[in-house]
Order: structure tokens, then C-alpha cells, then sequence
């Protein structure tokens, strides 16, 4: 994977959205339309997924969220799902050092305790290892759900509660947020959904409270560098008021 370091290219100087989220749909109906298995089609939305780390870095853009894997996802046929997580295993074992090379640094949100410990370590290590990184970062939502999310969150407050260490009038949506699983991470700017479908299913539901939706028409396995442009064209073209009336930049 080549150089993902850009700090000041053109984007970032006109309004990059700071924080882009991505819905990669369409693997499976991009492999219908060819013929081939479904399991073609995630191998090539792996090869999409490098792509767009690779133009995320290029325009400036300082933190990718992908949602590679909901917690709904258990609920496909078990081949899948075991298809799902070897490509996992082989774009962290595979891509790892590349990323690390780029000074891409890992993230990863979403439910951990209940994970096989073979991909919890892996995972872990890839934080690990790039934890110190400076150039894009890429918060993978794995064994990720927005409500399961915010549900976390609310058990721990409920417990500080209920040893009296908080009063209940000071559960604020700010500390909700400070209890989800990248507190740290400004909300994503712009989330952008490939395939058509026009909803969010369960991604980051708290964060996208502002966020601007970009639908694009096109399978995930299609996905590059241009179509995150068209995107972010897209987004700049927005006003956005956070609820107010005056127009904000997003970035
Ligand atoms: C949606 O396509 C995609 C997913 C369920 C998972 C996204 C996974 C990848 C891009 C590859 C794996 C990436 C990593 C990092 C493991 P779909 O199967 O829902 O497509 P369909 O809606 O057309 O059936």
C-alpha cells in the first residue's frame, strides 16, 4: 500500500470532512450480478477497503471509520460468517505492517468480550502496534452495533449510580458520550453508504447525530478514490447547522 500521508493536500485545505464513516454495502449483490459467490464479492471489497484507506490518507482526511462487521452479521449462514472473519484475520496479518509503514494508526470500536480470542488479539495488536501513529486513523467497527453501543455506556454509568458515585441528574448526553467506545474521537463529519440503501443500520447512532449522508449508487466492491471525492464533493456542497441557523463548516 503506498504513502497514506497527505497532510496538506488540496482537500484538506477546502473543507475535508474531518471524520468520514463508511457503510460498505454491496458485496454480495455485486458477486450476484457476476455470478460468482458471495464470497468473491467480500474478497473484492477487501481490495476496495485498501483502495480507500489509501485516498482517505492521500485527501487529508484524519480519521476512517469502516463498519466491517455488525453485531447482526452473526445472523448469516455460518460459512459466511467464517469467510467474514479470514478476511479479517488475513487484512490484518497481511496489511498490518503496511498500515503501520504509513503511519496509519488502528482503532478498533465495538463489542470485544465475546469475540474468539484469536481475533480479539489480533485486533488488539494491531492497536498496539500502532497506537503511537500519527497519519490517518482507521477505527474498525467490528462485532459493532450503535444500540449494543450505547447500551455498554449506560450499564457503567448505571453502576457508578448505584455505588453512589454519580447522581442520576448527572447522567448529560455529554457523559453518555464519554462512556462509548472512542470518546476521544470527534462525531464522523460525513458517513457514506455504497449500494442504494438509504438507512444506517445500527452505525454509530449516537455519533451521526449531525452528520451529513451521502447514498451512492454503486456496489462496495466498486468503491475508490474517485467515488470518495464524488463524495466529499458532495458533503462541501452541504450547510450545516447543527440545529442552529448559521451555517458551520464541518471541518
Ligand atoms: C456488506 O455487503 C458488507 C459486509 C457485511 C461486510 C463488509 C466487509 C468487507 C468489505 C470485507 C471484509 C473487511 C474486513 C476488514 C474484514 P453485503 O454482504 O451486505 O452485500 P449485500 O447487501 O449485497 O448482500
Amino acid at each position: 500500500m503506498p504513502d497514506t500521508k497527505a497532510p496538506t493536500s488540496l482537500t484538506a485545505r477546502f473543507g475535508a470532512p474531518r471524520h468520514v464513516a463508511i457503510i460498505m454495502d454491496g458485496n454480495g449483490r455485486w458477486a450476484a450480478a457476476r455470478g460468482l459467490p458471495r464470497s468473491e464479492g467480500h474478497r473484492r471489497g477487501v481490495e476496495a477497503l485498501r483502495r480507500t484507506v489509501r485516498a482517505a490518507g492521500e485527501l487529508g482526511i484524519g480519521i476512517l471509520t469502516i463498519f466491517s462487521f455488525s453485531s447482526e452479521n452473526w445472523l448469516r449462514p455460518r460459512a459466511e460468517v467464517r469467510e467474514l472473519m479470514v478476511l479479517l484475520r488475513r487484512f490484518i496479518r497481511n496489511d498490518l505492517a503496511e498500515l503501520h509503514k504509513n503511519d496509519v494508526r488502528v482503532r478498533i470500536i465495538g463489542e470485544r468480550d465475546s469475540l474468539d480470542p484469536e481475533i480479539r488479539h489480533l485486533l488488539e495488536e494491531a492497536e498496539a502496534l500502532t497506537g503511537g501513529n500519527r497519519g490517518l486513523t482507521l477505527v474498525v467497527a467490528f462485532n459493532y452495533g450503535g444500540r449494543q453501543e450505547i447500551a455498554r455506556a449506560a450499564q457503567r454509568i448505571a453502576e457508578e449510580v448505584a455505588r453512589g458515585r454519580r447522581a442520576p441528574e448527572a447522567v448529560t448526553a455529554e457523559l453518555i458520550a464519554n462512556y462509548l467506545d472512542a470518546p476521544d474521537l470527534p462525531d464522523p463529519d460525513l458517513v457514506i453508504r455504497t449500494s442504494g440503501e438509504q438507512r444506517l443500520s445500527n452505525f454509530l447512532l449516537w455519533q451521526a447525530a449531525y452528520s451529513e449522508f451521502v447514498f451512492l449508487p454503486i456496489y462496495w466492491p466498486d468503491f475508490d478514490g474517485a467515488a470518495l471525492e464524488h463524495a466529499i464533493a458532495e458533503y462541501r456542497r452541504r450547510e450545516r447547522r447543527f440545529g442552529g441557523l448559521i451555517a458551520r463548516t464541518g471541518s
